[in-house]
């Protein structure tokens, strides 16, 4: 097969590891509360966090962020630098919209972080810097990830990576998208702070 046909095959080896709900996994492996009744009701680290159990919240950053890297790095194993990206996008939209859940998905944070792991590590320090730093300033995930997701794609192109600069952007137009509701209850006064129960 050659690298063009085997576009549509990384978009849903990507889309397969995306898909997969950890933290719904995890929490209900540990019969903890159903994430869906509590806090923002979102399937994401932030909320499993909001359970008390934060080595479970742990468990679905690592797990939600390292499916992202999975499918990137198999997929450029198999079908080289644009299945790569390819593959990135699909596990993006995975996690976003996963056939086994009716589409209603997590809001992409973690695996945002995991298929920049995969695409460009540095890209990735960059983006946790800047969400601990937003993070440890006002104290909400929501801020921290917009901060963080909107002033990546602008550095990967200041430094030239305009290719990655230009997927980043949509999956962080994506992101802003899945935190529509956090930006509502930020408006509002209403946003839960990290590790607050609601
Ligand atoms: O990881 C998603 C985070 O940015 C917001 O999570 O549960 O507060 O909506 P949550």
């Amino acid at each position: 097969m050659g690298p063009e046909a085997f576009l549509p095959v990384a978009l849903i080896i990507g889309y397969l590891f995306g898909s997969i709900p950890f933290g719904l996994i995890l929490t209900k492996l540990a019969g903890t509360q159903d994430l869906r009744s509590i806090g923002s009701g979102n399937i994401g680290a932030t909320n499993v966090l909001r359970t008390g159990r934060k080595g479970l919240a742990a468990g679905t950053l690592l797990g939600d962020a390292l499916k992202g890297t999975a499918a990137v790095i198999i997929s450029g194993y198999l079908g080289g630098p644009n299945a790569e990206m390819i593959a990135g996008l699909g596990a993006f939209l995975g996690h976003l919209f996963p056939v086994w859940l009716k589409f209603r998905g997590g809001k992409g944070v973690a695996v945002y972080i995991g298929i920049l792991i995969g695409l460009f590590w540095p890209g990735a320090i960059f983006f946790c810097l800047v969400w601990l730093a937003t993070a440890f300033a006002f104290r909400y995930s929501s801020v921290a990830a917009l901060v963080a997701s909107v002033l990546t794609p602008i550095v990967l192109w200041a430094f030239g990576h305009t290719a990655l600069a230009a997927l980043f952007a949509l999956l962080t137009l994506l992101l802003i998208y899945m935190h529509r509701e956090n930006i509502r209850r930020l408006q509002a006064g209403t946003e839960g702070k990290i590790g607050a129960k609601k």
